[in-house]
C-alpha cells in the first residue's frame, strides 16, 4: 500500500535520512539553532532558503555550506518579505521542508510590560508562520512528501513559572496550530509536526553561560546536565526526512527530560 508521504527507502537503508533534491525553508537561520537547522538539512542533502535580518550572518553561513544555499535577508515580521520569499520558493516549483524557527522572547511580569512589546512577539512567534504557512500551502501540497516542522518550546507545554508570558502563549498556540495543520493537510500528505526544546546554548539563552542558570538546569533536567547545540540535529533530520513519514501533528520535546517530571 502506498500513499502521499510514504517513505520509499528500503529498510535500514541510509537514505531514509537524506533530502536529495528537496527544497527547505529555514527562518531564523542567521543565528543559533536556525543556523544549525540551515546546515542539517543542507548536508542532507537539500537546497536551503535561509532567511533572518542579519544578513551578513546569512552570507557566512552561505560560504560555509557552498552550493545548494540561498539567503534571502528580510524581517520576518513584514509580509511582504513573506511574499517575496514564498515567490522565491514558486521559482524553484517545491517546497519540501518548512522551518518555521524565527523567534524572539519577552522579558518581565507581564503589568510591566508594553502592548507593543506584546505585539511583537506575537507577530514574529506566531503570525509570521500562520502566514508562511499559508502563502507556500499550495507548494508544500504538491510536494510528494513535505514536512513542516514549527520550532515551539517546552515552554508550549508547561508554564516557565516565571515570566516571557506573550513567548510561552505563542509557543503553546503554536503547539496546537501543529496539530491544526496536521489536520487540514493529512490528507494532502504533508506532515506537519513541533520541535520543543528544552534550553539550548544560542543567543537567545545568553549561550547559557550564567553559571546560575546552567546550574538550574543541571538541577530541572533529568539527564542532569545542559545540551550541546548539536544535540537537536537528530530531531530535526528526523522529522524532516522520512525517518517519520507516518508521524504527524506530533509535538517532539527535546529537553534532557523537564517536561516529564
Ligand atoms: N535556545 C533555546 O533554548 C530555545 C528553547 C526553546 C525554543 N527555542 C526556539 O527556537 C527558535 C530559535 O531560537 P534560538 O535560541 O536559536 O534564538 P536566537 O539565537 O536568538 O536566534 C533567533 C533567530 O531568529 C531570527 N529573528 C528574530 N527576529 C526576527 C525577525 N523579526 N525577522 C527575521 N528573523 C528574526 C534571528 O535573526 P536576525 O536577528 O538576524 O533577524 C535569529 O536567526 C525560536 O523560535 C525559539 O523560541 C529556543
Amino acid at each position: 500500500m502506498s500513499g502521499p508521504g510514504r517513505a520509499a527507502a528500503p529498510a535500514g537503508s541510509g537514505d531514509l535520512w537524506r533530502l536529495d533534491g528537496a527544497v527547505a525553508l529555514v527562518t531564523g537561520a542567521s543565528a543559533g539553532l536556525g543556523a544549525r537547522f540551515a546546515r542539517v538539512l543542507h548536508q542532507a542533502g537539500a537546497q536551503v532558503l535561509a532567511t533572518a535580518r542579519r544578513a551578513d550572518l546569512l552570507d557566512q553561513l552561505a560560504r560555509e555550506c557552498g552550493e545548494r544555499i540561498e539567503v534571502m535577508p528580510g524581517d520576518i515580521t513584514d509580509a511582504s518579505h513573506r511574499q517575496a520569499l514564498a515567490r522565491r520558493l514558486e521559482s524553484h516549483g517545491r517546497l519540501d521542508v518548512l522551518v518555521n524557527n524565527a523567534g524572539i522572547c519577552d522579558d518581565g511580569p507581564i503589568e510591566s510590560q508594553s502592548l507593543d512589546d506584546l505585539r511583537q512577539v506575537i507577530e514574529v512567534n506566531l503570525i509570521s508562520v500562520l502566514d508562511m504557512c499559508r502563502l507556500t500551502a499550495a507548494l508544500l501540497w504538491d510536494a510528494p512528501s513535505a514536512s513542516v516542522i514549527n520550532v515551539a518550546s517546552m515552554y508550549g507545554i508547561v508554564s516557565s513559572r516565571g515570566p516571557m508570558a506573550a513567548y510561552n502563549a505563542t509557543k503553546g498556540a503554536l503547539v496546537n496550530l501543529t496539530r491544526q495543520l496536521a489536520a487540514q493537510w493529512g490528507g494532502r500528505g504533508v506532515r506537519v509536526n513541533a520541535l520543543a526544546p528544552g534550553y539550548f546554548p544560542t543567543e537567545l539563552t545568553g549561550h547559557l553561560a550564567d553559571a546560575d542558570f546552567a546550574r538550574s538546569i543541571r538541577e530541572h533536567t533529568l539527564l542532569a546536565r545542559t545540551p550541546a547545540l548539536e544535540e537537536i540535529d537528530g530531531p530535526l533530520l528526523f522529522l524532516a526526512t522520512a525517518a517519520s513519514s507516518y508521524m504527524t501533528g506530533q509535538v517532539l520535546v527535546i529537553d534532557g527530560g523537564w517536561t516529564a517530571v
